[in-house]
């Protein structure tokens, strides 16, 4: 009786003051673990559920006084192996690495709770991130005309600024989508005013499944090797290119067939007139990793130097 009323009300959406954003309160919270285990929580205050999805449930809070995003296990994941847990840990050691980088929210801190269920007690792991305001670019895609060229190819630059450093750090990213980067716009003032590359989640792992935006080494290692830094600059193609001609160069449903088959891309600009930057789209885009830029800080300074 209590769970239906509480069914009642999961569609209740409420918007985000600072951002606009849509969030799903009641439906977040009755995924996290807290509805469901009693358990001890050391200086985390959560307000709102942010997103729910494959590394987890995403919660805007407040941790020593600082306004941060935690991530949690799904309590699915809390209740079988438990393999979202061994996943935030090691993204947060990957985020440690790339502390400074302009464009990479801070790697706060992970915590450590013990969740007691009825039978036993878990242990669980949240990463603590600092939260950045904005909107994912999966959101303004949608609204082509937001970002003017001018933006687009200042959202370039900086990605590119920090995707360098991440490799310099030795991180591969492995997962760069639109879904990923949040843009910060101002609506008044109409101008980008920030960038940020989140979720590192993929990064340890050897292969991990993506769709549209994964590089043809990760659709394919047989064919195209092992994947590396220039797998991160072809997902960064098709996600510019998408920005500029407003889709991908294939059916999304046939992404994986047409990433991995044989044959280039078929890339057709028929929004974008700037024939620099068509060509730079179509070398990071080359399915053959050795053909690509041999690097994002090569890249980074033939954009430099064409645009
Ligand atoms: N530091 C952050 N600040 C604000 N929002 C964030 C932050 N990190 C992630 N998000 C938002 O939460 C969503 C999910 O986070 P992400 O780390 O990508 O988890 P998942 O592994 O579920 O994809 C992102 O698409 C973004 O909208
Ligand atoms: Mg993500």
């Amino acid at each position: 009786m209590f769970k239906l009323c509480i069914r009642d009300l999961l569609s209740i959406k409420i918007k985000d003051p600072v951002t606009g954003r849509k969030l799903y309160w009641l439906e977040k919270i009755l995924f996290s673990p807290f509805v469901l285990f009693s358990f001890s929580f050391g200086g985390v205050q959560l307000l709102y559920g942010i997103s729910r999805g494959s590394g987890g449930c995403l919660y805007r809070g407040i941790y020593d006084g600082r306004d941060v995003v935690v991530k949690i296990p799904s309590r699915q994941s809390i209740i079988s192996n438990n393999r979202e847990t061994e996943d935030l840990r090691q993204e947060f050691e990957c985020g440690r690495k790339l502390s400074g980088i302009e464009c990479i929210p801070e790697y706060i801190d992970l915590l450590k709770l013990s969740v007691n269920t009825v039978a036993e007690t878990i242990d669980v792991s949240l990463l603590v991130l600092e939260y950045k305001e904005g909107v994912t670019l999966s959101r303004l895609l949608g609204k082509r005309d937001i970002l003017n060229m001018h933006e687009k190819y200042q959202l370039f630059k900086r990605l590119l600024d920090g995707l360098a450093a991440v490799h310099r750090a030795g991180v591969v990213h492995k997962d760069i989508n639109p879904a990923n980067i949040l843009v910060k716009f101002s609506l008044t003032k109409k101008r980008l005013e920030d960038v940020w590359l989140v979720d590192f989640g993929a990064s340890h792992h050897e292969r991990r499944f993506v769709a549209e935006y994964g590089s043809p080494e990760q659709q394919m290692p047989i064919v195209f090797g092992d994947v590396g830094e220039l797998s991160d600059m072809f997902s960064l193609g098709l996600v510019m290119y998408e920005l500029l001609e407003g889709d991908l160069p294939f059916p999304r449903d046939l992404a994986m067939r047409e990433i991995a088959g044989q044959g280039e891309l078929n890339l057709q600009f028929s929004t974008c007139e700037d024939s620099a930057m068509k060509q730079i789209l179509t070398r990071m885009l080359v399915k053959e990793p050795g053909k690509r830029f041999s690097s994002i800080a090569v890249l980074r300074r033939k954009v430099e130097q064409m645009m």
